[in-house]
C-alpha cells in the first residue's frame, strides 16, 4: 500500500493564524511511529495544529511517540492504534535507552489536547494487554499516554484496550481537562482472580487508570475497567475534581501512595464524588508508607455508590511508629451500597480501620 500524504489546510490565510492538519501517514506492516517522528521534527506541526490518525485507519505504534513541547496543538485519534503484538518487541523498547518513558509521551507545552472519538468502531488504542496478563509477565511493561507539564488542554474521548501497564499520568499538568474517557482492561481469558495485591480482578496488573499529577485537574464521566486503582491522586497534586464516574475491577479511588523513603508529601484540595464502584477492592482509600513526611489535607469523597466492595473506605490503618504523612480535613459522606464479605483485606493489619481517624500504614499495596 502507498504511504498517505501529508494533507495540510493551511493555506490562504495569514500565517500567523494558520491551523495546520497533518494526517499521519500509515503504511501497511510497517510502523507508522518514524512519520510521526520525522513530521514533529520538522517543527511545523508542533504549534497550531491537529495531529490526526484519520478514522478507516489501523495505524501500527511499533515504537514509542515522544511529542516535543506543543502549543495550541490537538493530537485526534479517530483511527485504530495498535502496539506490537509480541511481548519482546515491547520490552525492548522499554527497556531501551531512548525510551521516553511512556509509549506515548507528552513532554509539555499550552493548550494541548488529546482526543479520541466517539464513534465506537475506531479510535481505539488497543495495547494486546491479554498475552501479558497472561503470562503474568511485568518486566518491562510500558506506561501508556504520559501527559507531563502541559498546560491548558484536555484529554477526551480516548478507548483504551487491554492496556499493558499505566494509563494516563498528568505529572506536572495543570488545567487541564480529562473526559469522557474509556478504559477496558479486562481479561476474557483465564480465571477471574479477585482481590490480591499481585493478581488483580481482571488480572492486568499495575495498571491504574488515572495517575494526577498537577494542578487544576478536572475528571469527568470516564469509565474504567481495570486491575488497579481507578484514580491515584499523587504527590503534589492540588485542586483535583473527579466527578460523575464508573469504576470497575480496580482498586478505588486512591490518594497515594505518600511518603515513600521520607518523601515530603503535599496533596491538597481533592474532591471526589459522584462514582460508582462497582467489584473493586475498596472505594475510597489513602495510601502512605511509614516514615514519610508532609500532609494530605482537605480530601473528599462524596456520594459514592458501591457494589459488592470489600472495604468501602478502605485501608487498615497505622503504624505508630517513625514519622507518617499528615492527613487533615479528611471527609467521606454518604457511601451507600453492598460489601463482599467473603475476602479479606490482602493487607492484614493488628488495628481496626475507622473511615475518619485515617493515618499511614506499616507496609504499601502494591499499586
Ligand atoms: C499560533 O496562533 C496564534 C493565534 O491563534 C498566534 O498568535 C501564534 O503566533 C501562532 N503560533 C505560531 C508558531 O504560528
Ligand atoms: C511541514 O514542512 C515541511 C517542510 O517545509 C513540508 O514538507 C510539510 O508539508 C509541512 N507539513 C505540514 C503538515 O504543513
Ligand atoms: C487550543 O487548541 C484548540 C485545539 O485543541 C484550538 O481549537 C484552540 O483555538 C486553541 N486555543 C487557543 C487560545 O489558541
Ligand atoms: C478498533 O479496535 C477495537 C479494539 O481492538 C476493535 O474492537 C475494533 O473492531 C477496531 N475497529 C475496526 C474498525 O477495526
Ligand atoms: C489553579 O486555579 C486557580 C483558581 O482558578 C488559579 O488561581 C491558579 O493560578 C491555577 N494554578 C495553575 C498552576 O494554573
Ligand atoms: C521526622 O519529622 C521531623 C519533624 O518534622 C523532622 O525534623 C525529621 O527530619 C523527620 N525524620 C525523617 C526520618 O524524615
Ligand atoms: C478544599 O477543597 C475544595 C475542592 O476540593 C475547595 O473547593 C475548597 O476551597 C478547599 N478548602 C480550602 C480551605 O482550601
Ligand atoms: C458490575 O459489574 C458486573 C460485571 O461486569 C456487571 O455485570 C454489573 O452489571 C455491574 N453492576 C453495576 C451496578 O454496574
Amino acid at each position: 500500500m502507498v504511504p498517505k500524504r501529508l494533507f495540510v489546510t493551511a493555506a490562504l490565510v495569514a500565517p500567523s493564524s494558520a491551523w495546520t492538519v497533518f494526517t499521519v501517514p500509515h503504511t501497511s506492516g510497517r510502523d507508522d511511529t518514524p512519520g510521526v517522528m520525522q513530521a514533529l521534527s520538522v517543527g511545523n506541526v508542533t504549534s497550531n495544529a491537529t495531529i490526526l490518525f484519520e478514522k478507516g485507519t489501523t495505524y501500527n505504534i511499533f515504537t514509542p511517540i515522544s511529542f516535543p513541547i506543543m502549543h495550541n496543538v490537538e493530537v485526534a485519534i479517530e483511527g485504530n492504534l495498535t502496539y506490537p503484538t509480541d511481548i519482546p518487541t515491547i520490552q525492548a523498547e522499554v527497556a531501551s535507552s531512548s525510551y521516553p518513558g511512556a509509549w506515548f509521551a507528552f513532554s509539555g507545552g499550552t493548550n494541548v489536547t488529546l482526543r479520541g472519538t466517539t464513534d465506537p468502531n475506531w479510535g481505539w488504542v488497543d495495547a494486546h494487554g491479554q498475552a501479558w496478563w497472561d503470562a503474568n509477565q511485568q518486566t518491562n511493561r510500558p506506561h501508556g499516554f504520559a501527559f507531563s507539564k502541559v498546560s491548558g488542554g484536555a484529554i477526551r474521548d480516548m478507548k483504551i484496550w487491554k492496556p499493558i501497564g499505566w494509563n494516563f499520568a498528568t505529572s506536572g499538568s495543570s488545567n487541564v481537562q480529562i473526559v469522557n474517557n474509556q478504559i477496558l482492561a479486562a481479561s476474557t481469558t483465564g480465571r477471574r482472580q479477585v482481590y490480591t495485591a499481585s493478581q488483580c480482578y481482571s488480572r492486568s496488573l499495575l495498571c491504574p487508570g488515572f495517575s494526577a499529577g498537577g494542578t487544576n485537574l478536572s475528571f469527568s464521566s470516564n469509565y474504567v475497567v481495570n486491575g488497579d486503582d481507578c484514580l491515584t491522586v499523587g504527590n503534589g497534586a492540588k485542586n483535583i475534581h473527579w466527578i460523575d464516574s464508573y469504576c470497575e475491577g480496580g482498586h478505588g479511588l486512591s490518594i497515594g501512595s505518600l511518603g515513600e523513603d521520607g518523601q515530603v508529601a503535599d496533596v491538597e484540595n481533592v474532591l471526589i464524588e459522584n462514582t460508582v464502584m462497582n467489584n473493586t477492592l475498596y472505594a475510597a482509600r489513602f495510601k502512605s508508607w511509614t516514615g514519610g513526611n508532609g500532609a494530605a489535607r482537605n480530601i473528599t469523597w462524596r456520594n459514592i455508590a458501591f457494589n459488592n466492595v470489600p472495604f468501602p473506605d478502605g485501608p487498615p490503618p497505622p503504624s505508630n511508629t517513625a514519622n507518617n504523612t499528615r492527613v487533615e480535613d479528611f471527609l467521606f459522606q454518604n457511601f451507600a451500597g453492598t460489601i463482599e464479605e467473603s475476602v479479606s483485606d490482602p493487607i492484614p493489619s493488628p488495628i481496626i480501620f475507622s473511615p475518619f481517624i485515617l493515618a499511614t500504614r506499616s507496609r504499601k499495596v502494591r499499586a
